[in-house]
């Protein structure tokens, strides 16, 4: 009898901890969780390493003074060509929350200005601080959401 109330409160003891250990989690990301399927996961992160890329882009082909390059690598991830592409799961849209798209669709039309502004003969400087006006939603948005794996 003993020896079994010693078993239970182990194991009491065990799932407190393993609580304990799980909240420790939580508060150590603070970012709010979205939960998404596998494939909604793969075409989100999918297009975040698309930005990167195209951010090196733009990045290398205004350091070489390469207008029209650096404006098609804008245009690539702008809101026009991601409207025009229509790629998105149709089951994402509604899992963004409105602080999501505050940062999403300013970044696309970002892109979008940035591209037009180089074809239309914006210096270096100007187009530098679009990006960098661009990529303080990245910032944003990265300090305030992470993504989870949906439980089904
Ligand atoms: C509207 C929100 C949002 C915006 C805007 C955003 N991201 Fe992300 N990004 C995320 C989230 C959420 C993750 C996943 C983070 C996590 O779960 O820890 C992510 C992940 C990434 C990753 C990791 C990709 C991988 O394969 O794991 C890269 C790289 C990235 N973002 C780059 C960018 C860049 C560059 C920009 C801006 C041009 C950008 N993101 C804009 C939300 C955003």
């Amino acid at each position: 009898m003993r020896w079994r109330h010693t078993g239970f409160a182990a194991f009491c003891l065990f799932l407190s901890l393993g609580q304990m250990v799980a909240a420790r989690a939580e508060d150590a990301d603070p970012r709010v969780a979205i939960a998404m399927t596998a494939s909604e996961k793969a075409f989100v992160l999918g297009q975040m390493r698309l930005f990167v890329k195209s951010i090196e882009q733009i990045v290398a082909a205004l350091a070489a003074d390469d207008a029209a390059t650096a404006a098609e690598a804008a245009a690539a991830r702008g809101a026009l060509r991601f409207q025009a592409e229509n790629a998105m799961p149709p089951t994402l849209g509604p899992k963004f929350p409105e602080t999501w798209r505050s940062f999403g669709q300013p970044m696309r039309k970002g892109f979008d200005a940035l591209a037009k502004g180089l074809t239309q003969g914006e210096t270096e400087k100007v187009s530098l601080a679009r990006l960098g006006e661009v990529m303080r939603n990245c910032v944003a948005c990265h300090e305030s959401y992470r993504i989870v794996d949906a439980k089904n």
